[in-house]
């Protein structure tokens, strides 16, 4: 058990070509609970494989209320097979500090996978779920929702991580 490097832009990793789940092994699930613990400690709702530098399809969410019981969704290998509605909300990533947005999302998803043990699932996604699961989704993908803003905002982010960036190397 370990918290793992939560990786951030523009660390080069969050951009790379991810590869399948081929083995759902201990090696994976260790990996998953390292994940699940590093997201409950930021703390976020999801995190991508991507983010603690491995390039693989593999993300992990947990969208239930504080007071309520852990629900941890494991999915590997996730596809997004139709979207429906649009609605435009506020984003924020752990790999983009400070970083707040609008973007623009379906509202409801059909979604398939794997879990944990390699199994096939299959559901439906509305709403907040499904914004998350194609903002996680995106991740593998090598994207960022600071692709997907305004380019106004997008710039002054970008200048201002150059900007500190240069002055952590003085
Ligand atoms: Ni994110």
């Amino acid at each position: 058990m370990a918290l793992l490097e939560i990786r951030t832009y523009p660390n080069p990793v969050l951009r790379k070509k991810t590869t399948r789940v081929t083995e759902f092994n201990d090696e994976l699930k260790a990996l998953v609970h390292d994940m699940a613990e590093t997201m409950y400690d930021a703390p976020g709702v999801g995190l991508a494989a991507p983010q603690v530098g491995r390039p693989i399809r593999l993300v992990i969410m947990d969208l239930s209320d504080k007071d309520e019981p852990r629900q941890l969704l494991v999915l590997a290998n996730p596809e997004i097979s139709e979207g429906e509605g649009t609605e435009l909300a506020e984003e924020g990533c752990l790999s983009l500090p400070e970083l707040t947005a609008k973007v623009t999302r379906f509202t409801h998803i059909k979604v398939k996978g794997q879990n944990i043990d390699g199994e096939p699932i299959e559901f439906e996604a509305e709403d907040w779920f499904a914004r998350v699961v194609q903002h996680e989704v995106d991740h593998i993908d090598g994207t960022l929702f600071l692709d997907k803003i305004s380019v106004l905002k997008r710039a002054m982010y970008k200048k201002k991580c150059k900007k500190e960036l240069a002055e952590k190397q003085g």
